[in-house]
């Protein structure tokens, strides 16, 4: 495959930045941590040791001090120990407010290096290095930042925008192919919310995408599938950082597919429950009279082409219920959802008649195989 020229998507804002979309990015890494650093912390778990070092290896060569931190696998990464830890690194190393954090890694280690970054000395530069889709499409972009507690996910952090994001496509050749197949359920809500394209671009060829080993064509959707959703999270943060009404809408699917990792002790990946959520949050649209059937049977054609699943179990309607009413998006004691009217036309429903609600579930368990299912 040719390593076409790198595209670069602004995200407006105070401090505007950019997504470099591409492949083999390293050279364009000192660009975005700009003149004024002199010290680089590089924080990445175990399994990415070899990239961590090829960074410290090209960066070290132009000049910098570069220091390395691993840190535990996905959400073990995310814990207040993890944080204290590298603030002890930052602070031996003697990193002043002129030093730089770049993350490289999955969602978990974006969002982490993000926090260190946003907490050390009120806020440090940070660049994200994402190495799965779906950090690329969302986890990395976008500055939110934060780590988990005993209590819940994400509880405490910051919206700590990057100086600057490199999503190089060949870190996805290593990635297994089902990481990949979760990554596209966030890639299929951008569609579904802003993008029809996308949806198109899916529709035409999924096992493409969904390849061991997709061949060029497939590599050249993916970019592109890349680079529309992160076009379209770019404009959406940009005009709403701190989530204030428009930057609702990234959150498509995500009410009820993060009841269902909850209730699922999170053994489901994101994408796949978020998958599940989305055909949640289009039937109940459509029980609502507010969505028309062709687009509630293209959620689940488009997810079911891509092998991610549709249908969730029908004996958890009361737990599922109890985590929605928890989830930090629920304002107050009402239970809101960002729904569609059609493809690209998000509107909100907030405190839904409970008829509503146990219609859609109804729906989305009509189909369920029995037991406990494990998505992907
Ligand atoms: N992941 C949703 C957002 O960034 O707002």
């Amino acid at each position: 495959m040719t390593d076409a020229a790198p595209t670069r998507i602004t995200v407006p804002g105070e401090r505007p930045y950019d997504v470099v979309v591409g492949r083999h990015l390293l050279g364009q890494l000192p660009g975005l941590l700009g003149d004024r650093v002199r010290r680089v912390l590089v924080i990445h778990p175990g399994a990415l040791t070899a990239s961590a070092e090829a960074v410290q290896e090209d960066l070290r060569g132009q000049g910098y001090e570069v220091f390395l931190a691993e840190v535990p696998e996905a959400e073990e990464a995310k814990t207040a120990q993890v944080a204290a830890f590298l603030w002890g690194v930052l602070g031996q190393a003697d990193f002043t407010r002129s030093d730089a954090v770049v993350g490289l890694g999955g969602g978990a280690t974006t969002d982490l290096a993000g926090f260190v970054a946003a907490t050390w000395l009120r806020g440090i530069r940070v660049v994200q290095l994402p190495t799965t889709l779906l950090a690329m499409v969302d986890a990395a972009v976008g500055g939110k930042t934060g780590i988990n507690t005993p209590e819940g996910k994400n509880l405490v952090g910051a919206f700590h925008p990057p100086a600057g994001v490199l999503c190089d496509l060949a870190t996805l050749e290593s990635l297994p192919v089902h990481d990949r197949t979760a990554g596209l359920a966030e890639v299929v809500k951008t569609g579904f919310i802003a993008d029809e394209r996308i949806l198109e671009l899916v529709e035409a060829d999924p096992g493409a995408l969904t390849a061991r080993e997709p061949d060029a064509a497939g590599w050249a959707t993916l970019r592109e599938l890349v680079e529309r959703s992160v076009a379209v999270k770019a404009r959406v943060v940009g005009e709403d950082l701190r989530e204030a009404d428009l930057r609702e809408i990234l959150n498509y699917g995500h009410t009820f597919g993060h009841a269902i990792e909850h209730v699922e002790r999170f053994s489901w990946r994101h994408g796949a429950a978020v998958s599940v959520g989305m055909v949640f949050a289009a039937e109940l649209a459509r029980v609502a009279g507010r969505l028309d059937d062709a687009v509630v049977d293209r959620h689940r054609s488009v997810l079911t082409s891509l092998g991610l699943p549709t249908t969730y179990r029908g004996d958890r309607w009361e737990q599922l219920l109890g985590a929605m009413r928890r989830d930090k998006k629920s304002r107050g004691d009402l239970l809101r959802f960002v729904v569609l009217e059609g493809v690209g036309r998000t509107a909100r429903l907030e405190g839904p008649d409970p008829t509503l609600l146990a219609a859609a579930y109804a729906e989305v368990s009509r189909e369920a195989p029995s037991g406990t299912a494990i998505a992907l």
